[in-house]
């Protein structure tokens, strides 16, 4: 099995990593049109550099890693190539608030269409992917395509129609938690705490809450409600923060990436 990429940046640069951690580097094929780039991560992965057209003509699954705003003029280009294979591919997009039917429209021949929305922690293994099939993907490819991605982290079906949803909590979440870990090392700090073991603080803490939410399937009230003991310091910064309006505003957080996502996709 083959399996390429044509755009080796920020987030197929991750995916690629996360497929050669699964698979081996042997079946990578990478493409970019800064050729340096590719080259890099081809020679640390083990993978195979090549260019646009061999991807489009030898692979069985095609990664898509260019902005959205370039994949038009991309796919245009793969289009004449893609005409003449016998067994199309399966195209994976990851292009922001492109839709399955607009790739489907450039590409102008008929291919099983994968639309994935990964988040940055895919760099480390520990992603989430979204992912929303076109009508002629079939059962035996998705789950070669989730076996291709398994090392990039939790992988995640649902209808093209909720991706915008899925995006507001996954693909913006991460700095959304960034922010709440500086601000959790900062009060840190401000209680004396020096700042680098502060951070380590905060971030275990989130790291292990997590962990543990995922591993007991408790609520996260219920685990709340576990270290909040009566009169006690806990509590009392639950109400800071209930004060503060903090769920609120990570529900208004969420809402306004999804208003904003849903702008950019029109
Ligand atoms: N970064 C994220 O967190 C994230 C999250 C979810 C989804 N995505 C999606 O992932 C895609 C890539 O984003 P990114 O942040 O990884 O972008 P990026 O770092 O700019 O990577 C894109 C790469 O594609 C290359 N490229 C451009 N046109 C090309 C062409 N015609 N043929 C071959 N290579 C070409 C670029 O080369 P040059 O630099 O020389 O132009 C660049 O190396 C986007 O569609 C984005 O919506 C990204």
């Amino acid at each position: 099995m083959k399996i390429g990429f044509i755009g080796t940046g920020n987030m197929g640069g991750a995916l690629a990593k996360a497929v050669a951690a699964a698979l081996g580097g042997e079946c990578l094929y990478l493409a970019d049109a800064n050729v340096e780039k590719a080259a890099a991560l081809a020679g640390a992965l083990g993978a195979s550099l090549v260019n646009n057209d061999y991807v489009a003509a030898e692979c069985d699954f095609v990664f898509l890693g260019v902005k959205p705003q370039m994949l038009e003029a991309l796919l245009a280009e793969l289009t004449p190539t893609l005409a003449q294979r016998e067994m199309a591919p399966v195209l994976v997009s990851m292009a922001a608030g492109v839709s399955i039917d607009k790739v489907a429209a450039w590409i102008g021949v008929e291919c099983p269409i994968i639309r994935i929305m990964p988040n940055t922690p895919v760099a480390v293994g520990e992603g989430t992917v979204l992912y929303s099939l076109s009508p002629s993907v079939t059962e035996a490819e998705r789950e070669v395509f989730c076996a291709v991605l398994s090392a990039a982290g939790r992988l995640c079906r649902m209808p093209e129609k909720l991706l915008d949803a899925g995006t507001a909590v996954s693909g913006c979440g991460p700095a959304f938690v960034c922010l709440f870990i500086e601000a959790l090392a900062d009060g840190g700090v401000e209680c004396g705490l020096p700042r680098q073991q502060a951070m380590e603080l905060a971030v275990q803490t989130v790291l292990g809450t997590a962990r543990q939410l995922q591993a007991t399937e408790s609520h996260p009230g219920a685990l709340k409600d576990g270290v909040c003991s009566p009169g006690g310091s806990t509590i009392a910064g639950v109400h800071a923060l209930e004060a503060g309006g903090f769920r609120s505003l990570a529900m208004d957080a969420v809402c306004a990436a999804y208003e904003r996502t849903q702008e950019l996709g029109k």
